[in-house]
């Protein structure tokens, strides 16, 4: 299976990488994506969320395009700061695995601020994480800690002291990666199914930060 990997010299290079990578938390780095790299973005989303499999397999094509035009333009579309207190944000971070000769885009993670509708009415806007992923090979090596912590320091820099997300119940990796990181629950729902009587749950989850960007 074709995998992500970049070239230290030329960001736009796909090629596979063998599944044994050896690397230790050092040598992840975490920043920004670029224009280039977000269809390698779409391929570890569509990958991580099984739109590759069954007889979604078939649109897979059509669900990386679709994803990477989504987050283009959530990354394109910022309210300029003279009109709000606090300018809409939206950043898509990657996660690079760097070996001795090349660096290969394992993770992703967006966090943006968002307008309360539903669930936090007394504040007008806080600060959301979403579609965390991690590509298979990469896995249970602190990637998606490293993402997150991330995430929790932009909040901060942001002027936010709470960083919210949602987290299926059935996500067992999930789950105990933000019971791990401090996160804890504020409520569930059960989410619309084309099955009535298998409506999955879905939490609610918060994390309290200090300004210090410490956990209170
Ligand atoms: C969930 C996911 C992002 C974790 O990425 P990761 O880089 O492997 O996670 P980390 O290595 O940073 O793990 C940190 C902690 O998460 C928990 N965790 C991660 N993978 C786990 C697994 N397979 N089983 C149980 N706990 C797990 C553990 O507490 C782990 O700490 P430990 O290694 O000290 O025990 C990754 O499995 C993934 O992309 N899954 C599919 C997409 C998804 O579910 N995204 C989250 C949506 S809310």
């Amino acid at each position: 299976m074709s995998e992500l990997s970049t070239n230290l010299n030329n960001l736009d290079t796909f090629a596979s990488i063998a599944p044994n990578i050896a690397f230790n938390p050092a040598q992840i780095e975490i920043r920004p994506v670029k224009e280039n790299e977000i269809h390698y973005v779409a391929d570890i989303i569509t990958r991580s969320f099984h739109f590759d499999r069954g007889w979604m397999a078939w649109f897979t094509p059509l669900f990386k395009i679709g994803i990477a035009e989504d987050l283009r333009n959530r990354l394109r579309t910022r309210v300029p700061s003279a009109l709000h207190s606090k300018p809409q944000q939206q950043v898509c971070s990657i996660a690079l695995c760097i070996d001795r000769e090349q660096s290969h885009i394992s993770g992703t993670v967006e966090v943006g601020v968002r307008t309360a509708e539903r669930y936090r009415q007394n504040h007008h806007r806080y600060v959301y994480l979403s579609n965390l992923a991690v590509s298979k090979d990469f896995r249970r090596r602190g990637v998606a800690q490293k993402l997150i912590e991330r995430c929790e320091q932009q909040t901060v820099e942001w002027g936010y002291t709470e960083i919210h997300l949602h987290v299926m119940g059935k996500n067992e990796r999930g789950r105990n990666l933000y019971q791990k990181l401090g996160y804890e629950v504020v409520s569930s729902e059960l989410v619309w199914s084309i099955i009535p009587w298998h409506r999955p749950e879905r939490l609610f989850l918060r994390k309290q930060l200090g300004i210090s960007g410490l956990v209170v």
